[in-house]
């Protein structure tokens, strides 16, 4: 999607060879008028498929998932990474761990809010290792939901989540796919 190439270009910054920070429009500072565009992107991708509502994994996920449950007029529900509450029967949840800040965390779900009825549009802000996202799906095939895309806004194309996450038989819809930041340079996947 140009319009997010040409943010990342204009406000991403590069620390080393492997993060692309965009806490200018995404991570800490959001854009709204860019969140209704990748919004309104992700909606015509989707176009021909079923979905009854919109998952997430808190925080920078939840932004342009509430413009697209506005649009589809359908529930955005954010998964919670959860260190302390009670889990009980009412909850899913899966364990997962970031390769990035080198923890492990437990995703839950209240039963509440998806069932086997449901049809699922999975969506984040970054896909590194693909680790958060497989763990969503687990939640999502747990409960019996079916899952209808996964969208993912900025992928880190030379990090392996693609790789698995397709490995699961599921296709990925990336608006940004980052080749390459070495060097502090950021070079796009040609498309
Ligand atoms: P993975 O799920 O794809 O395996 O990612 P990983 O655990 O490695 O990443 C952990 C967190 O770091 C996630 O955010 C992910 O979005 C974020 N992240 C990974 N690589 C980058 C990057 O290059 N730039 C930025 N800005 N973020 C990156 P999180 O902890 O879930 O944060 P938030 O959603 O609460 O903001």
């Amino acid at each position: 999607m140009e319009l997010l190439k040409d943010y990342i270009r204009k406000y991403g910054n590069v620390p080393n060879d492997n993060v692309l920070k965009v806490d200018a429009f995404l991570n800490h500072q959001i854009d709204a008028k860019l969140m209704m565009e990748l919004a309104k992107d992700f909606k015509e991708h989707f176009k021909d498929k079923k979905i009854t509502k919109i998952m997430t994994i808190e925080t920078s996920g939840i932004a342009p998932c509430v413009f697209l449950g506005y649009l589809l007029d359908v529930p955005v529900v954010f998964m919670k990474k959860n260190s302390s509450a009670i889990l009980d029967e009412n909850f899913y949840h899966t364990t997962v761990h970031s390769f990035t800040k080198n923890i492990d965390y437990d995703l839950i779900l209240s039963k509440k809010y998806i069932n086997e009825d449901d049809h699922v549009i999975f969506i984040d802000d970054f896909m590194a290792n693909g680790e958060a996202c497989l763990g969503a799906l687990r939640i999502i095939e747990e409960a019996k939901a079916n899952v209808s895309g996964i969208g993912i806004v900025i992928e880190k194309s030379f990090q392996n989540g693609r790789k698995l996450v397709e490995e699961k038989g599921f296709d990925i819809y990336s608006q940004a796919r980052i080749k390459s930041l070495k060097q502090g340079t950021i070079t796009f996947v040609e498309e």
